[in-house]
């Protein structure tokens, strides 16, 4: 499946009501989205056709994010769904997702592109590539080491492969907390250390199979009555490993080639 039919499919059933997109360029992937969206990125240039409910802002992720109030184009509604598709580096995908976290809705879910890089060079932080991953990568690490307590799945998607991130928690520090030490331990000059791992897509989830699990339902409807993030994230990472077949060790039970 290519990424933006499993993007298409994620709208659809979780029906975000908001929507936030870091790197735009064409608008391909923001022409997904059906509710009010805001389109980050400093030199898009659409030629998809959008015709939804939708500001656009002609600058980097780390400028909007400085605003004082970066919540005010949703009418201060927080975020239920983002794609992080912005700046291919490790750090700046990063910085994404924490402040997509600081602001995002109960059971608010990010994506990142571009997380399975099929070679060392596409891998490169120094881009010398058509295609280019660049070490975004290396958020998977991060995040499945510094934060367990998030609902993180791979999906194996073409080209290049997603991740799939709900259950974010707005009251959460220890990215921030820890970012100097996690800055100075990953970012490493290239060639990049790619795990096998990484180049063998180890782990990733059918994107069929994903889009099928029940827990966007779930989300969906925590939404609709209004539920705490205190009542919905406890059972949410173990919810959506048990409905991918998956063991609460982490082992990949029914993982499958995607
Ligand atoms: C891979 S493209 C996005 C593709 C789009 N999401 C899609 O799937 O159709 C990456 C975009 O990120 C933008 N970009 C680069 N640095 C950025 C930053 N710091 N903040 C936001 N966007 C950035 C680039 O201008 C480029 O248009």
């Amino acid at each position: 499946m290519r990424y933006l039919d499993f993007l298409r499919g994620l709208h659809s059933h979780l029906q975000p009501s908001t929507y936030l997109e870091i790197g735009i360029r064409n608008g391909g992937s923001l022409a997904l989205s059906r509710c009010r969206s805001v389109g980050i990125d400093p030199a898009y240039n659409l030629t998809a056709e959008i015709d939804g409910d939708l500001a656009l802002f002609r600058t980097i992720s780390d400028e909007y994010f400085s605003r004082p109030e970066p919540l005010a184009p949703f009418g201060n509604r927080p975020i239920d769904l983002a794609f992080i598709d912005g700046l291919h580096l490790f750090e700046f995908a990063l910085r994404d997702f924490i402040y997509v976290e600081r602001y995002a809705a109960t059971g608010g879910v990010a994506i990142f592109d571009d997380v399975f890089p099929r070679t060392v060079d596409e891998a490169a932080r120094d881009r010398h590539t058509v295609s280019w991953t660049g070490d975004v990568f290396k958020v998977l690490q991060v995040l499945e080491r510094y934060r367990p307590d998030l609902a993180c799945i791979r999906v194996g998607t073409q080209p290049t492969g997603l991740f799939v991130v709900a259950g974010l928690d707005p009251t959460s520090t220890v990215l921030h907390d820890h970012y100097d030490e996690i800055i100075e331990q990953y970012i490493t000059a290239d060639p990049q250390d790619v795990p096998a791992e990484i180049l063998d897509r180890a782990g990733v989830q059918p994107p069929q199979r994903v889009l099928d699990s029940p827990v966007w339902e779930v989300i969906r409807a925590a939404r609709e009555i209004g539920a705490s993030n205190e009542q919905l994230r406890p059972d949410l990472a173990e919810s959506l490993r048990t409905s991918l077949g998956l063991s609460p060790t982490g082992a990949a039970g029914a993982a499958g080639t995607a």
